[in-house]
């Protein structure tokens, strides 16, 4: 009997082992297919999408996941050419502006898609000082410097590095701009990484390192309208703004210095509001806009990563969400859209049919001494990063 026990004992440990071994080769498999799977979750694929007047081939990456979310990235200017997601139905459409060719992004066109540096937004005059050393920019807004000079980075050719993580595909573009370039000190060296995850969220990490003290304030310039029907204005879209402060201009669109509070203003939409609502208010502020083209001043500045925007299109049921550690974010309602630039399938963009959601430094930040700094300091890591979140409801 007891010799039978210990028998069945024996083989019931054997039999244990042994299952044992198979489960973690069964796991082992799993595990494999799972990352197999992953990996398959996104893509990248790379095409040649032309030459620009002075003879530099530009190449345009596509970067896509498994939830329907589609991005087209060129080398030249950093450019989004295309943003493709889903609506309520589950199909994926166009939601940015954007040409069907080289040549027109290589004529004059405002911003569309593209990355911008090194100052984003408006420097009063082209002038700043650092150290007592007063420097001169190129000037391309009347008097004043705008989105990095008349050739700012959205407009030169930037180096592309391709990765690929489980869930997620990315893009490391690089820009070394010279020491004097459109004015700015110091040669510095700019990363922006775009990476698509599998939650349909796009991430835009920014980083830069310069030789000599400079200013930098770089940005992300896409026209939105998730409507994906860019013959209609975006005045339905419903816009949050996590701002209690703006940051109000005068008639050039340059900050007075002050900071005013949004409550019982055009500017208020702390809590969801259409573009339209007040766009045509009796206000100041929105005259000199010309409608909304201001930096709010967003709340909870020191939480890092944050919510800072969302935009809801009703009809696709599409909502944008922006997250930033930036301290502002210039909402643009596309007021200078004036019909002239020419849509993929014909037709042109007109007034107000996409708004940009520009997260950044307050504008002219260098000759505002009360604003936060913009300086760049030899062995400093500038560092930051905003993602555009997608989803519908
Ligand atoms: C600015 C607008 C400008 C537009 C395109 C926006 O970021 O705030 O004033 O017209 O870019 O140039």
């Amino acid at each position: 009997m007891n010799v039978l026990k210990r028998c069945i004992y024996g083989i019931s440990i054997t039999s244990l082992a042994f299952l044992n071994i198979q489960c973690k080769g069964n796991q082992k498999e799993e595990n494999k297919a799972n990352t197999t799977q992953k990996m398959d979750s996104v893509s990248i694929e790379k095409k040649e999408y032309g030459t620009t007047p002075a003879g530099q081939k530009v190449d345009v990456y596509t970067l896509k996941n498994q939830k329907g979310m589609e991005v087209n990235i060129m080398t030249y200017g950093g450019i989004i050419t295309s943003l493709k997601v889903p609506n309520k139905a589950g199909v994926s459409e166009e939601v940015v502006i954007g040409f069907n060719n080289l040549e027109q992004y290589t004529k004059a066109n405002p911003y569309f898609g593209a990355l911008i540096g090194r100052f984003g937004n408006r420097i009063a005059k082209g002038k700043f000082t650092l150290d007592g050393k007063e420097y001169k920019l190129a000037t391309n807004n009347d008097a004043n410097a705008l989105h990095g000079g008349p050739e700012g980075f959205h407009r030169v050719i930037w180096t592309a590095e391709e990765a690929k993580g489980g869930d997620n595909a990315s893009l490391k573009l690089k820009y070394v701009s010279k020491d004097m370039e459109e004015g700015y000190p110091g040669n510095l060296t700019v990363f922006v990484t775009y990476t698509l995850n599998n939650d349909n969220s796009l991430d835009v990490l920014y980083e830069a390192t310069t030789d000599k003290k400079t200013i930098v304030n770089l940005t992300q310039h896409s026209y939105f309208n998730l409507s994906s029907d860019f013959a209609k204005p975006i005045l339905d879209h419903e816009i949050t703004i996590d701002a209690d402060k703006l940051v109000p201009v005068d008639a050039a669109l340059i900050p007075t210095g002050k900071l005013t509070d949004v409550t019982n203003t055009p500017f208020d939409f702390r809590r969801a509001k259409t573009v339209g609502k007040d766009i045509e208010a009796k206000d100041d502020q929105i005259k000199k806009g010309l409608g909304y083209d201001h930096c709010w001043v967003l709340n909870n500045q020191d939480k890092g990563e944050r919510f800072a925007a969302s935009a809801y299109d009703p009809t696709s049921g599409r909502l944008l969400e922006v997250f930033t550690d930036q301290p502002g974010i210039q909402f643009y309602s596309g007021n200078f859209l004036d019909g002239t630039l020419p849509m993929r399938n014909g037709g042109t963009y007109a007034h107000r049919t996409g708004f940009c959601l520009e997260t950044q430094h307050y504008p002219d930040a260098p000759n505002q001494k009360d604003f936060p700094s913009t300086v760049l300091n030899p062995g400093e890591n500038y560092k930051t990063k905003t993602t555009f979140k997608f989803s519908v409801k």
